[in-house]
């Protein structure tokens, strides 16, 4: 299976389907884009001699060509499977309908529970108890599409959101490594009886 990974930063996500997946399980990871053309991530994909690309708003007349040039770009690398690893961009309509059922999204809280940018600011604000990571497809709304994998993490006493990140960090990592697996295995299914529902098939 062909995956085509967006990143806008760091890029440790993408590290760990380099790492992990990449080359292994049927997974070939053949282009990586982004929005910021001085994301780590995008040297992270060279290092690894995986096709870039970046693609700045600024260089298209609205996010909406700049979605398309994307979809396009990552089509024509025979991508089957986008991965949003850190993209901290919404995709459109257009891109989504591209690649249906053909896009996931890694979050670090534990959803439908703070969705959005800063996430986990506002879990530390609130006071849970609980944090923890989401992996699930992308609709066309904002972290709202349905779940295929989840892990919570007891950090009762938790009150600085960057030890709470880097606590997340490896669990993002395993959780979408491992949704890339599924769904190369084609172990991954939307529920007939229930769209909002992922079955995983035992294998
Ligand atoms: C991760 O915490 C991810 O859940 C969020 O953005 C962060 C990206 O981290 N959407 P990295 O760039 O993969 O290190």
């Amino acid at each position: 299976m062909k995956v085509g990974v967006l990143a806008s930063g760091e890029g440790s996500n993408l590290q760990a389907i380099l790492d992990r997946v990449h080359g292994r399980a049927g997974v070939e990871v053949v282009a990586v884009g982004s929005d910021k053309p001085e994301a780590r991530a995008l040297e992270r994909a060279a290092a690894a001699g995986v096709a870039t690309r970046a693609f700045p708003l600024a260089e298209h007349a609205d996010r909406h060509a700049r979605d398309a040039a994307m979809a396009a770009w990552l089509a024509g690398a025979g991508v089957e499977l986008v991965v949003l690893a850190g993209y901290m961009q919404l995709v459109d309509a257009a891109f989504l309908r591209r690649f249906p059922q053909r896009v996931i999204n890694v979050h670090p809280a534990l959803l439908p529970a703070f969705p959005g940018i800063g996430s986990v600011e506002q879990a530390v604000a609130y006071g849970v108890k609980v944090f923890g990571v989401t992996v699930h497809f992308v609709d066309e709304g904002v972290d709202t599409g349905p779940i295929i994998l989840q892990r919570a993490l007891d950090l009762p006493a938790a009150t600085d959101t960057q030890t709470v990140r880097n606590a997340l960090h490896p669990i993002e990592h395993d959780l979408l490594c491992e949704a890339v697996r599924l769904i190369a295995r084609d172990a991954v299914r939307i529920d007939p009886a229930n769209p909002r529902r992922v079955l995983i098939a035992a294998v």
